[in-house]
């Protein structure tokens, strides 16, 4: 069994679908497969299928229904597709910019907002667990009736350390997006677990961020825009550019080739 989640996360058997299925996940992420969770068992995580999506639970969340990428667009968003560039994000990745690759793809949801509003996009993603929601999430995006339709291709998801990944890129692309895990403000928090939360406990920060910035830098032929918190400081000196949102901003650094 894989160190790295031994005794943290475990696929959940809740019969939506065949064994066969919850025993091919649990062996592509070399972990095993519960068919109860009580008090005594060990694992605090649980990957199952419910409601036609795969989800993550944890066990606060066991009777909630758990979390799963949310291929919606947000409240507020247009719904036509493309939706118009605007708005602090679209500032930041430059409207007149057509390929990108989100290199920290996570819960997916910048990537999708990037993916409605246009462009053309890659995403990365290097932790196991992730990459399988994400999967889950993109192949139900592919059957999204307006996506079939309009004959869209949802972006290609690629499993790996973006720093690995992006260094051998054969087509590079104008923009990498870096939204890497940044230490939280406050240690202890009293709010309810959010998607983030959830993803910081079984992850860790993304200590490498730096040199994931740099392979960035090298890579783009025009731009690298990072999201960070707030309170936190540029990554790499004064960006060229920052754009402002909710407790949030997007700092960004051209690169001048
Ligand atoms: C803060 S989350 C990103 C959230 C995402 N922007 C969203 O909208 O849902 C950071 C994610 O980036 C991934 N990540 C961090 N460093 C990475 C790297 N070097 N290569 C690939 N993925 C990375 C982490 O595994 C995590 O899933």
């Amino acid at each position: 069994m894989s160190q790295k989640y031994k005794g943290k996360l475990a696929v959940l058997f809740e019969q939506q679908g065949g064994l066969p299925d919850y025993s091919l996940l649990a062996k592509r992420l070399d972990i095993p497969v519960v068919i109860l969770v009580t008090k005594a068992t060990q694992e605090e995580f649980f990957l199952s299928w419910r409601d036609g999506r795969l989800k993550l639970l944890d066990k606060e969340l066991l009777k909630k229904g758990g979390l799963s990428v949310d291929i919606e667009p947000r409240p507020g968003e247009q719904r036509s597709w493309p939706a118009p560039k605007k708005g602090a994000l679209a500032q930041a990745l430059g409207r007149r910019t057509k390929t990108i690759v989100d290199a920290t793809t996570g819960w997916g949801q910048d990537s999708l907002h990037i993916f409605r509003m246009g462009y053309e996009l890659r995403c990365i993603e290097r932790s196991p667990i992730m990459f399988e929601l994400l999967a889950d999430g993109f192949k139900r995006l592919a059957d999204v009736d307006w996506v079939i339709d309009l004959d869209i291709q949802v972006p290609e998801l690629i499993s790996g350390n973006a720093i690995e990944v992006l260094a051998k890129l054969e087509k590079k692309p104008e923009c990498i997006y870096i939204d890497p895990m940044f230490p939280p403000k406050r240690k202890k928090s009293a709010l309810a677990k959010k998607p983030m939360t959830i993803l910081r406990d079984l992850l860790g920060d993304d200590e490498d961020r730096e040199q994931l910035f740099e392979v960035a830098m090298r890579t783009a032929t025009k731009r690298v825009v990072v999201k960070s918190p707030d309170y936190a400081k540029p990554i790499a000196g004064k960006p060229n550019e920052s754009f402002s949102g909710k407790l949030l901003r997007y700092d960004v650094y051209l690169n001048g080739k």
